[in-house]
């Protein structure tokens, strides 16, 4: 059966890009039934109209003006976005750059659907420069892999939560910053594909 899939996105979307791809070559059995953005200017919107998915902007902005607390200006926001998601019936949400972090507002409502990636091996470098921390200790200490992973979202835990699948890149002795960075989202774009097909049952 065909996976029903909704991608969140903040920047680039070249992951979403890896699965627009590989569901057109018959490596994954999905649709992709709409695409989120939480920034007005996410290339995956274009990525997303050039394949014609329904793209959304959905900003935190009004939220946190609505509401005095940060905490609760995102559990609001995080209601209605789950409530627009749901709609869409997914199989599989993926967090595909998705610079936004989930309260249970929306993840209690998608258990054991939300999928993040992560440009590290497990438990290393959690946050948005993942690719730069592991650069900086490759330089200072002598790190000589980092990885990607795939995994499971079930709560707050920042790159953190049941690991779906993961693998290691070593850091070459030529390696400049951008190769070790064109390596880990070449692996990070044909993981993607394999543990979303994994999840949600696609041949
Ligand atoms: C990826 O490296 C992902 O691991 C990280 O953000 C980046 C998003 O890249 N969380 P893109 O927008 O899919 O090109």
């Amino acid at each position: 059966m065909t996976g029903r899939l909704v991608v969140l996105a903040s920047g680039s979307g070249s992951n979403l890009q890896a699965l627009i791809d590989a569901i057109a070559g018959g490596r994954l059995d999905a649709s992709i039934e709409a695409v989120y953005v939480n920034r007005r200017s996410a290339y995956a919107r274009e990525r997303a109209d050039d394949h014609g998915i329904p793209q959304n902007f959905v900003p935190l902005g009004p939220f946190r003006d609505a509401y005095a607390e940060p905490r609760k200006a995102r559990e609001a926001y995080d209601t209605a976005l789950a409530g627009r998601i749901a709609e869409h019936r997914p199989d599989a949400i993926v967090l595909a750059g998705w610079m936004h972090i989930f309260t249970s507002a929306f993840l209690d409502q998608f258990a054991g659907k939300v999928i993040n990636l992560h440009p590290a091996l497990p438990g290393t470098f959690p946050g948005a420069n993942a690719i730069d921390d592991a650069w900086a200790a490759h330089q200072t200490s002598g790190l000589e892999r980092t990885g990607v992973m795939i995994h499971l979202v079930p709560d707050e835990g920042l790159d953190d939560g049941p690991v779906l699948a993961s693998a290691a890149v070593p850091i070459r002795s030529d390696d400049t910053r951008e190769s070790l960075e064109q390596r880990i989202h070449d692996l990070e774009h044909e993981l993607l594909v394999s543990a979303v097909a994994d999840l949600i049952g696609a041949p």
